[in-house]
């Protein structure tokens, strides 16, 4: 089995055995400035349908940046952004915007996943859409509906479980 088809085992599982968990928020759809997010924060779509935050497949002690279903009772993870490079203590775990990019840095503060975008807006925010769509824009830029994202989520499909969707509702 390659480690791709085990990932795959493993987010069925968790689409599968999720349970409800209670989560503090920033009560924000956004991540800005000096805001980072570790352990239980998360930020949530400015319509209540999607949440962005660590989540835990199963037993794991291992962590993962996601996105998922606000609205279902069975946690089902939608997106997954360091699927490779998961975290395994989530309090000290930060994801925030760093030089233009939102990034997540590891227990040791070493940059472990990126958007990795070639912006040079020196105030860069990220938005969770009411979509699912997790989207690094330019936040001096006043009309966000004119602003290309410089990234977003969904073309990032690879790490995207959408087309699973049926699976779960
Ligand atoms: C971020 O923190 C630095 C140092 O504390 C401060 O100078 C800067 O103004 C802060 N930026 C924002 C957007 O809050
Ligand atoms: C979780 O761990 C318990 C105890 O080790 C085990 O009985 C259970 O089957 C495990 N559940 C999953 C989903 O792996
Ligand atoms: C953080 O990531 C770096 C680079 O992958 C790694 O060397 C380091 O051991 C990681 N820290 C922890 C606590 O896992
Ligand atoms: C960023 O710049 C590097 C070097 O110029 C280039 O190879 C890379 O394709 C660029 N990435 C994006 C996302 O534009
Ligand atoms: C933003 O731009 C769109 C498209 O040009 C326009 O329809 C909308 O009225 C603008 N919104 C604001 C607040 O200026």
């Amino acid at each position: 089995m390659t480690l791709r088809n085990h990932f795959h085992t493993m987010i069925h599982l968790v689409f599968l055995c999720f349970c409800i968990t209670t989560f503090s928020s920033l009560a924000a759809d956004t991540i800005s400035g000096n805001a980072t997010l570790s352990g239980d924060q998360t930020i949530v779509s400015s319509g209540g349908n999607f949440e962005l935050g660590f989540f835990t497949p199963g037993n794991s002690s291992k962590h993962y940046i996601g996105i998922w279903y606000k609205k279902v009772s069975k946690k089902t993870v939608v997106w997954v952004a360091n699927r490779e490079t998961p975290v395994s203590d989530k309090n000290s775990a930060q994801l925030k915007i760093l030089e233009g990019n939102l990034v997540l840095l590891n227990e040791s503060q070493t940059k472990i996943w990126s958007t990795d975008t070639n912006s040079t807006a020196s105030d860069v925010v990220a938005v969770l859409l009411d979509d699912g769509n997790l989207v690094l824009r330019d936040g001096s830029e006043s009309n966000s509906s004119i602003s290309q994202p410089l990234w977003e989520s969904f073309d990032n499909p690879a790490d995207t479980w959408f087309a699973r969707r049926k699976d779960c509702l």
